[in-house]
């Protein structure tokens, strides 16, 4: 279903820089040195208290799909995407932010770290899941694993993943998009390294293409 489908929102972006922003002031500048270094999504995490503010700001750029992450409530999700959120992200599977999502129209990605929480994702109609944290849970290893089961199944491996892990997961053929926070850190916010985020995210769309 178009819309409610994060493949077609991503339109064929393979990284998803998640962002933890804690000043709005800050949201202008990290969107146009995402967008410099080639990202055409994000993933703002509703954990700071700026985040909704951020989000505002982000959609607006215009240049990525900017989503949420991070939501573990019905509420977070419908004032995330009130702020402009094009996709919901959570650290784990909840029915009741589901149900939100499918009636906000924005696709949803819950967080799965085993086979049972895989297949009430797929119970609830999902084809698209987070593995999460994909790389203390075994990373491409465990992913290969808890794919082979469910063939329609499309991941978003997310946790503990850096530049070096990026291509081995976008080898398998079940992954859509790998996210992590290694592009834009905390760290290179507070110090207001753009260049840096640039050049991370640059790096990493081009690991991506080739
Ligand atoms: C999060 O929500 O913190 C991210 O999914 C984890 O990403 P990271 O491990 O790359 O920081």
């Amino acid at each position: 279903m178009s819309g409610t489908d994060l493949a077609s929102v991503l339109a064929g972006a393979r990284v998803m820089p998640v962002l933890t922003v804690r000043r709005a002031a800050t949201a202008g500048p990290l969107a146009d040195a995402l967008a410099a270094g080639g990202a055409r999504c994000a993933e703002v995490t509703f954990r700071t208290q700026d985040a909704e503010r951020v989000l505002k700001e982000m959609a607006a750029h215009g240049g990525l799909a900017v989503g949420v992450g991070t939501v573990v409530t019905p509420e977070q999700a419908e004032r995330a995407v009130a702020a402009g959120a094009r996709f919901v992200v959570s650290p784990g599977f909840d029915e009741d932010v589901v149900a939100k999502c499918r009636e906000l129209g924005v696709p949803v990605v819950p967080g799965i770290a085993t086979a049972t929480e895989l297949m009430r994702a797929l119970k609830a109609g999902l084809d698209t899941v987070k593995l999460f944290p994909a790389e203390p849970l075994g990373g491409l290893r465990t992913l290969r694993a808890l794919a082979a089961p469910f063939p329609r199944m499309r991941f978003v491996p997310t946790g503990a993943i850096g530049a070096s892990r990026l291509v081995t997961y976008l080898t398998h053929p079940a992954v859509l998009a790998v996210g992590g926070s290694w592009m834009a850190t905390t760290d290179h916010l507070r110090r207001g390294d753009y260049e840096e985020i640039r050049r991370l995210t640059a790096e990493a769309v081009e690991r991506s293409t080739t």
